[in-house]
């Protein structure tokens, strides 16, 4: 595959229904979700089960970027070929995380900033040695009493700004994601005014910076009720509120805004995202850059056992297909079933 810009790069991974498989949890949120089926979280465990995943026949058609961790960017299959060389040959491009994680904001115990500015531009550059087309950086917001700050999200949507500018420097798409975690007892009106304050400031700050908002990818939660509100919010809600919000804030030349899942369950994910391409009626590709909504069904069909591999595979490719045709719009309950 060749590229001759950022916009070409951005545009193929978001192409006619395809979406981005988040593979790129670090080794502890790795072990986290291993504990889950009681496999031990060792190098060659994590390699088995991406390697299951990116040779499972749901990638082709359905997954136009695949977002790695730093040890999975370096490994092979079992067979000696790299894990790059595999995903590319789904017809994906590889892709790889490089936020840092999170430090206390201003000294906050709630709030948070990202790192991994620091020697951000010399790690992209080996990144994309090692194939990598894409990046992603993740900016956590809390809500909660009086927060989120404006400050706490302006120091994090300059991060991602700067970010997205080294990325570009070095040849790679960059993902921003500014994330409002689900977590707590707000009401979806809550998670709207974070969610439209965080992507307002992020484009205010892609812009000063002067970032190729063609050769840019948003990553976005959608506008929810938190996981412990009492609130509930219906699909068409959920889908009404993320496009009103997003067209308030998402400049039309963005090619496309790929959502997290962010503890929605796989199928709430996948419901929501095609009620809003059902609406329509907006610029950008609307598709999905999920991890746990991708993987949940195959991690506890694999359980850590060779003889479950193929069951695993099926399961993710049922995900995958299920939210390609939600990326189209095109989903419905019954082919669940
Ligand atoms: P979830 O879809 O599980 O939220 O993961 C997406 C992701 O990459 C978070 O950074």
């Amino acid at each position: 595959m060749k590229f001759s810009n950022l916009s070409e790069i951005a545009s193929y991974i978001v192409a006619d229904g395809k979406g981005i498989l988040a593979a790129d949890e670090s080794n502890p949120t790795c072990k986290k979700r291993f504990d889950t089926i009681s496999v031990e979280s060792t190098e060659t465990n994590r390699r088995d089960y991406r390697e299951l995943l990116f040779s499972s026949k749901g990638m082709s058609e359905n997954i136009g970027g695949v977002i790695l961790f730093d040890e999975t960017i370096r490994q092979k299959t079992e067979l000696g070929q790299s894990l790059v060389d595999l995903i590319l040959e789904s017809g994906a491009l590889p892709g790889i995380k490089v936020d840092k994680g999170l430090n206390p904001f201003n000294g906050s115990e709630v709030e948070t900033l990202t790192q991994g500015l620091d020697d951000l531009d010399e790690r992209c550059s080996e990144y994309a040695e090692l194939g990598a087309k894409f990046t992603k950086w993740r900016a956590v917001i809390n809500i909660g009493d009086e927060i989120p700050s404006q400050e706490c999200i302006d120091a994090n949507m300059e991060a991602l700004a700067k970010y997205a500018k080294i990325a570009q420097k070095n040849g790679m798409v960059p993902i921003v994601e500014p994330e409002v975690l689900i977590n707590g007892s707000h009401s979806i009106e809550d998670c709207y005014d974070a969610t439209s304050r965080s992507i307002k400031s992020l484009f205010d700050y892609l812009k000063s910076y002067d970032v190729d908002i063609t050769g840019t990818i948003l990553k976005p939660n959608m506008v929810t009720p938190g996981s412990e509100s009492e609130q509930r919010a219906s699909v068409e809600e959920v889908a009404e509120m993320t496009i009103k919000c997003l067209k308030e804030t998402v400049p039309n030349e963005l090619p496309g805004v790929a959502f997290l899942s962010g503890g929605q369950t796989e199928i709430e994910s996948t419901q929501h995202l095609d009620m809003m391409n059902k609406i329509g009626g907006f610029s950008w590709k609307l598709s999905f850059s999920y991890g746990r909504a991708l993987q949940q069904s195959a991690l506890n069909a694999w359980l850590g056992k060779l003889e479950n591999k193929s069951a695993a595979q099926d399961a993710f490719a049922h995900r995958a297909k299920m939210n390609k045709l939600a990326s189209l719009g095109s989903w419905s309950a019954d082919l669940e079933k």
